[in-house]
């Protein structure tokens, strides 16, 4: 979702068919899980700013034209949106297509289960990729910068975590959750497209910056881009199992590795 608002004036809108009272200024995304309605999202979350980056959030207003984010749209009075849509659903795959694009196939976070973005593909229907993911290995013509890093090297210079830029979306989560929870402004996206990086600023390793390791910035991360090091050690499963834990009566099923 998207952070909770504070006021005492609220505001009254239809989403997919349903009434939801919500306090002003709370986005159509959070007035939608209020009526229990998931909205596909891979930028946004309950602790840091809306910044509108992903575009898989994209909703429908009646008698609006176009598909505004509804992580950056505020709730208004009387509005009926549309969550749900063919058109909406077409676009969500197409953007998820473009992302999967830029993601390595072999990815272990996604094998694990810990990527939110693979949950994503699964949730808005994307079956296949037309694209490859040439993104994933496209390599800068050259390294750039005064240290040479390469927009696609792997930095472990942290000591806890890894931050492989081959799987990173540049949504900017991570950068978000360093200013607005830990107050620390350690991160920035640097280069534009395929060639586009989280580093410290001026192409410099993350341990070069003011980082404190807090880790808000791997919980964040949507895609597997930062993992602790501890969790990229075990490496790809060589198989999984589901399995029921015999511990109680309740009967509750586990993904075993
Ligand atoms: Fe709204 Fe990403 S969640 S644009």
């Amino acid at each position: 979702g998207t952070p909770a608002a504070k006021s005492d004036k609220t505001v009254t809108l239809t989403i997919d068919g349903q009434s939801v009272t919500v306090p002003e200024g709370t986005s159509i995304m959070r007035a939608a899980r209020e009526a229990g309605i998931a909205v596909p999202k891979l930028c946004a979350n309950d602790m840091v700013k809306s910044f509108g980056s992903c575009r898989l959030c994209l909703v429908e207003i009646e008698g609006k034209g176009g598909t505004p984010a509804s992580c950056t749209t505020p709730a208004m009075d009387g509005i009926s949106v549309n969550t749900q849509t063919d058109r909406l659903n077409t676009i969500r795959r197409g953007v998820m297509e473009l992302y999967m694009s830029d993601h390595p196939e072999n990815c272990a976070a996604c094998a694990m289960g810990n990527c939110e973005m693979a949950n994503m593909a699964e949730t808005v229907g994307l079956k296949q990729n037309r694209y490859g993911d040439e993104g994933a290995n496209h390599l800068a013509p050259s390294p750039i910068g005064e240290h040479g890093v390469n927009f696609k090297e792997l930095d472990v210079s942290n000591p806890y975590f890894a931050y492989d830029p081959a799987k990173c979306i540049v949504c900017s989560l991570c950068v978000r959750a360093c200013e607005e929870q830990q107050g620390t402004f350690a991160l920035t996206v640097e280069g534009r497209g395929f060639e586009s990086r989280i580093t410290a600023g001026m192409d410099e390793p993350f341990l070069q910056s003011e980082c404190v390791s807090c880790g808000a910035c791997v919980q964040a991360c949507p895609t597997g881009a930062l993992q602790e090091k501890s969790i990229i050690e075990m490496g790809m499963p060589d198989h999984s199992a589901v399995t029921t834990c015999a511990y109680c009566g309740v009967g509750c099923s586990f993904k075993a590795e």
